[in-house]
């Protein structure tokens, strides 16, 4: 219970990740090793869409190294008016524009961009679904940049494999995933997986420092307590399992 109301799951969610530089794995420095390997990166004028952006941690890292303009797209308006406020900080705000819509339903011309950036969000469409769906986007010859959880080695042990089926049942190896790259227009240009750091240093520490104010925040209700609860077990998760999986960054270009 927050202020007599009951707040949802996805609000309490919402809340725990508010004002924080990002809201998954990932830095500045995978941000930028990524569009290096983008061969046109360094073009005037670049269109780029960064869909399920968040607060804006890899956007305002892409306007500060490109010369174009971003759209930036999420679902949630508290992450996108952070990244306005962010964009004006950094005086990028030139260069990004936010749109608040659901990647599934995204109103976005055929052929319109140089560049489709997601870190850490095409799960909530599906990697294979939203690497079809997002083609059309892309001019030809455009390139594609998204970061997945992939599993790292072809065996694991039963309590990871079971745990990540059930949070991201579409979870793959890095081939089967650039199969299915290939397999539908797109030719590999490059592949990484995201370190410790970008994990632990980047993403879990600042979540774990703000849990007990979280907690205070909500009265330490049942859901506050279950969502600290679910994350302390994945973060426990990450630090046993951390050699069988990562985010995994895809740089895949349009081949036609
Ligand atoms: C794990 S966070 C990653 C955010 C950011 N890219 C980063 O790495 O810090 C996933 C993001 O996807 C957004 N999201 C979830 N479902 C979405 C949807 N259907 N359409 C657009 N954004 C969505 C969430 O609000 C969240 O900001």
């Amino acid at each position: 219970m927050c202020n007599q109301k009951k707040m949802s799951a996805l609000a309490l969610e919402i809340d725990l990740h508010k004002n924080s530089a990002r809201q998954g794995p990932g830095s500045p420095e995978d941000t930028l090793k990524a569009l290096e390997l983008i061969g046109i990166s360094k073009k005037k004028g670049l269109k780029l869409a960064d869909i399920g952006c968040g607060s804006g941690g890899q956007t305002i890292t892409l306007a500060q190294n490109i010369d174009g303009h971003i759209t930036a797209v999420d679902l949630v308006s508290d992450f996108l008016e952070e990244l306005n406020e962010k964009s004006k900080l950094f005086k990028v705000d030139e260069k990004i524009k936010t749109l608040e819509e659901s990647m599934n339903h995204l109103p976005f011309k055929k052929e319109s961009f140089d560049i489709i950036w997601s870190e850490g969000a095409i799960y909530n469409i599906g990697f294979e679904t939203g690497i079809k769906k997002w083609r059309e986007y892309l001019k030809p010859g455009g390139y594609l940049s998204v970061s997945e959880i992939t599993w790292i080695t072809n065996t694991r042990p039963k309590e990871i494999e079971d745990y990540w089926r059930v949070e991201c049942p579409e979870i793959s190896t890095a081939s089967n995933n650039i199969k299915i790259l290939e397999d539908n227009g797109y030719a590999l240009r490059g592949y990484f997986c995201l370190k410790e750091d970008s994990w632990i240093t980047n993403y879990y520490e600042h979540i774990e420092a703000r849990f007990s104010s979280f907690l205070q925040r909500h009265k330490h209700s049942e859901s506050s307590r279950e969502i600290v609860k679910a994350y302390k077990a994945e973060i426990e998760l990450y630090r046993r399992f951390k050699e069988y999986f990562s985010y995994g960054f895809y740089i895949a270009k349009r081949d036609k």
